[in-house]
């Protein structure tokens, strides 16, 4: 870590930072994490933040959880909270499924996956974030009307979402297909990395009925 994010961890991370409790599924307050009730957009795989802070920076009126496993990534975004004076922003360590187990049901306004962890192999498939089981569980945690915005690089990956987001019962594809790409969406080192190889980005927005 470069000393900034250092810095930033020692600062910031016991104001706004979240440790994932060990047992999956323990209660989480929100409206005492953020200090008000407003509507929660939870960003599973925040990376270094980029993409978390400048969404919340655009969109003061809903709170930002980003969950994040990654220490660099976390301190990298309590630095941009700090510095663009993002009020709406929270980060969380852990895995994002434990925590969101421990939501009450139609706690968060929408979730958003951007770029997950591919897993090319067949045989890591089953690590994949979006998968029927976790889409189930996300999907239960999103108030009516919330919505599920996922995004990869990755062709067979995308297709493998959009069936599985399908195929779910509670969600409707808010596009005739893939979405196409929302502007508010920032692009990120994934992204640019991808359209400079020549891969095209999938956007799938779903929305719970
Ligand atoms: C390929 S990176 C994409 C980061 C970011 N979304 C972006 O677009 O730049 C995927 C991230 O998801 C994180 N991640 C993977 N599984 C996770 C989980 N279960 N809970 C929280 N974060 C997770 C990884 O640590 C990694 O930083």
């Amino acid at each position: 870590m470069s000393s900034r994010q250092t810095e930033a961890l020692d600062r910031l991370w016991p104001v706004h930072g979240l440790r994932v409790p060990d047992e999956p599924g323990t209660p989480v307050d929100l409206a005492g994490l953020f200090g008000r009730r407003a509507p929660v957009v939870m960003e599973i795989g925040s990376g270094m933040g980029d993409t978390t802070a400048a969404m919340a920076a655009a969109d003061p009126d809903r709170d930002y959880l980003a969950v994040e496993v990654h220490t660099p990534g976390i301190a990298n975004l309590l630095d941009l909270v700090d510095r663009l004076g993002l009020r709406n922003v929270r980060v969380a360590q852990g895995d994002a499924l434990d925590l969101v187990a421990g939501l009450p049901e139609a706690a968060l306004d929408a979730v958003h996956v951007f770029f997950p962890d591919p897993w090319p192999k067949s045989r890591h498939h089953k690590r994949r974030i979006i998968q029927p089981a976790h889409v189930a569980l996300l999907r239960s945690r999103l108030a009516p009307g919330g919505t599920l915005h996922c995004a990869t690089d990755w062709a067979e990956y995308a297709e493998a979402m959009r069936e599985t987001l399908d195929a779910d019962p509670g969600l409707a594809n808010a596009h005739d297909g893939f979405a196409p790409r929302p502007p508010h969406r920032p692009v990120t080192k994934f992204e640019r990395r991808a359209l400079t190889a020549g891969r095209p980005v999938f956007d799938l927005i779903y929305r719970r009925p």
